[in-house]
């Protein structure tokens, strides 16, 4: 049992709360992770709050003008009515011709129509919910988005095991995954493997020829009688950077590579449309055995599933967002979204290469998304972070001991030179 979760229980130690308490109730507690650390960086960091995964400008969240201007205009049904089960039908297949477009190999034949959750986290869960049973093997990154621990070991209780996400070289490790699950999940076994990129909280994604290894290295895994579940978490999907970046969704190979390769795709407007509490993600399967038939009964899963749930989601977000896709500004009005986002890596990218001080502070590899990350070496990442954030008014994200996460996409052009400078000198105040 996690140790906070320990101290919530014997908070509610002989209480007739504690008492009740399930299973789950008893494994599950509030990780003193990134929501901790943003929630107090909202209270005082009162020149820049560099933690939470949004994008902002002028210190107000990017909104698309589209999604602005239609809130005042729904119809009441538009506005109120209840959404179906699996979300608005003309947005599942709007959402659906979306993914074709940015995912050229796919064939519509084996996949099914995506399904609307409460965000991409409900997707995971959904994911969680249909495919992986306690005891499966769940393989992600040690360096992941923090919710993962929480779904994968707290609630559905499956043997994690982490990977270094890159290489001693600082390369990104994926043979030696594929040879972990080899060795860990026996014939015939079932291994559930997370990937996410744009990842959190590096800001890596895959190269083309590493996109390419990903697919024969899963395909040689699948070929040695493992039942392999990828989930593709792309949440920060299209957010890319750089020339040589895979810039389509890993779905794209992995869904045809191999028949015991079960490939769902956790995607949603979240980061791709900038709207973050919205709550509209989505849950698309693909597998080569998909007929309608298989289609049909795994929609009928997936209702059941949400019903017991969260029974249907927002109709006002999913109204708008619907709108949204269809317009005819769509698409420039994204790119030019996505542009300010580029323009923010590159001035990151331009202080990295100039700066003289801070160089204690070693970057992880980071070419897209929201996020960069610094190993801090010897220096107490989380002392690090204090630093900033009670004498600087700056807030960043700690991970255990070594790592600091820096959200560069939610800080405005002007102001990233004074930040970076500000980190780097701290940290060379508290190394020497
Ligand atoms: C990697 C990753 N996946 C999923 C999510 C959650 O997305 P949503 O807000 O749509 O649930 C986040 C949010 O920060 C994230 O960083």
């Amino acid at each position: 049992m996690h140790p906070l979760a320990q101290k919530l229980n014997e908070a509610l130690h002989d209480t007739l709360i504690g008492i009740c308490l399930s299973d789950y109730g008893k494994e599950i507690y509030f990780p003193e992770g990134i929501v901790a650390q943003a929630t107090e960086a909202g209270k005082k960091a009162h020149r820049y709050n560099a933690t939470v995964g949004m994008a902002y400008v002028d210190g107000q969240p990017m909104i698309l003008p589209t999604i602005q201007d239609n809130l005042p205009r729904l119809t009441p049904m538009e506005a109120v009515g209840y959404a179906p089960t699996a979300g608005n039908p003309k947005l599942r297949i709007a959402w659906k011709e979306g993914l074709v477009r940015k995912n050229p190999e796919l064939d519509e034949r084996f996949m099914s129509l995506p399904a609307v959750t409460s965000g991409i986290t409900g997707a995971m869960v959904l994911a969680a919910e249909l495919f992986c049973a306690p005891q499966d093997h769940v393989f992600y990154p040690e360096l992941s988005w923090d919710n993962y621990d929480l779904m994968f070991a707290t609630r559905f209780q499956a043997r994690v095991h982490h990977f270094p996400l890159f290489d001693k070289k600082g390369v990104l490790s994926i043979e030696a995954v594929a040879d972990m699950i080899l060795n860990k999940v026996p014939e015939g076994g079932k291994a559930i493997l997370v990937l996410n990129y744009p990842q959190n909280p590096t800001g890596y994604s895959p190269t083309k020829q590493q996109a390419v290894e990903w697919e024969r290295e899963l395909i040689r895994v699948a070929s040695q009688n493992r039942h392999v579940v990828v989930i593709l978490d792309d949440a920060y999907f299209g957010l890319c950077y750089e020339d040589d970046i895979y810039p389509h969704s890993l779905f794209n190979l992995l869904y045809k590579a191999h028949p015991n390769i079960l490939a769902i795709k956790c995607d949603g407007a979240t980061k791709e449309d900038y709207v973050w509490g919205f709550r509209v993600g989505f849950f698309t399967v693909g597998t080569t055995s998909m007929t309608p038939q298989i289609a049909e009964a795994l929609e009928a899963k997936v209702k059941g599933a949400l019903r017991a749930s969260v029974s249907s989601c927002s109709q006002v977000a999913q109204s708008i967002l619907y709108k949204e896709l269809t317009s005819l500004v769509y698409h420039g009005i994204k790119k030019k979204y996505m542009e300010e986002l580029k323009k923010r890596y590159e001035v990151v990218r331009d202080l990295l290469n100039r700066r003289s001080a801070g160089r204690k502070l070693q970057e992880l590899p980071f070419n897209s998304g929201y996020f960069m990350c610094f190993d801090t070496g010897n220096l107490n990442a989380n002392t690090l972070r204090e630093k900033l954030l009670n004498d600087e008014g700056i807030g960043t994200i700690a991970l255990g001991d070594r790592y600091l996460r820096v959200t560069f996409a939610s800080i405005d052009v002007k102001d990233l030179p004074d930040l970076y400078e500000t980190i780097f000198r701290t940290a060379d105040a508290l190394s020497s």
